[in-house]
């Protein structure tokens, strides 16, 4: 199985990155020890802010060799999950809110030899993933509202949180549980009591002086 490590996966966001120095900014996080990069694709109408495209994710493969998880908060995304494919992303998960045929966007992500992941944003009961659990290798949790980093994490995810763990327990499949959003040395404890196996952090990573001891910190629960 290996889901259930006794460490949590790191994947630090860029997003929190410093944008001029990205190639920089891969190298030293694939050192500090992360264990993905996660990479935040944001459209200016699925989310209220723009990052960047295919075209960034292409330009950063050959510099690392971290898994790279791309968090697509873009809509429509079908027309756009090829693209991100061949530029090296080796998950893609996309907004179970982006629509319109969230089965047939997890067919495609599959079908292009990719991992597939579904992301719930705050207001998102767990019913939007039960009937597609067998064709995701990913669910995400936004524990803020997406478009942003630095935010506050907002609590009231938790019990979603635990809800999924138990899911996916029931289902007996191979689905690793990502918390996006907040996650911080504070946040974290709580995150990992709910059964999250995978833990995504921009600003309490790249905003950390120390990579490596930030990352090291989230793996040990916090402490
Ligand atoms: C928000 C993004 C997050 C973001 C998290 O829309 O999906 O990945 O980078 O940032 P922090 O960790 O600062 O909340
Ligand atoms: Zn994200």
């Amino acid at each position: 199985m290996g889901i259930m490590a006794a460490h949590p996966l790191i994947a630090p966001s860029l997003l929190a990155a410093d944008f001029s120095r990205l190639r920089d900014e891969v190298t030293a996080i694939e050192r500090a020890g992360a264990d993905w990069l996660h990479l935040d694709v944001m459209d200016g109408h699925f989310v209220p802010n723009i990052t960047f495209g295919p075209l960034v994710v292409r330009a950063l493969r050959p510099h690392t060799r971290l898994p790279l998880d791309a968090h697509l908060m873009i809509a429509p995304a079908d027309p756009y999950v090829a693209a991100f494919a061949e530029a090296g992303a080796d998950h893609i998960s996309v907004h179970s809110e982006a629509g319109p045929h969230l089965h047939r966007t997890l067919q495609l992500i599959r079908s292009l030899g990719k991992k597939a992941g579904v992301v719930l944003n705050p207001a998102t009961p767990i019913e939007a993933v039960v009937n597609v659990l067998d064709l995701a290798d990913l669910i995400m949790v936004m524990t803020v509202n997406p478009g942003f980093g630095g935010q506050a994490f907002l609590a009231s995810q938790l019990p979603k949180i635990s809800a999924l763990r138990r899911l996916i327990d029931d289902s007996g499949r191979d689905i690793i549980l990502q918390v996006d959003g907040g996650v911080t040395h504070q946040t974290v404890p709580a995150i990992l009591a709910a059964g999250a196996t995978c833990l995504i952090a921009g600003t309490a990573v790249y905003g950390a002086a120390d990579y490596a001891a930030a990352i090291a910190a989230l793996r040990a629960g916090g402490r």
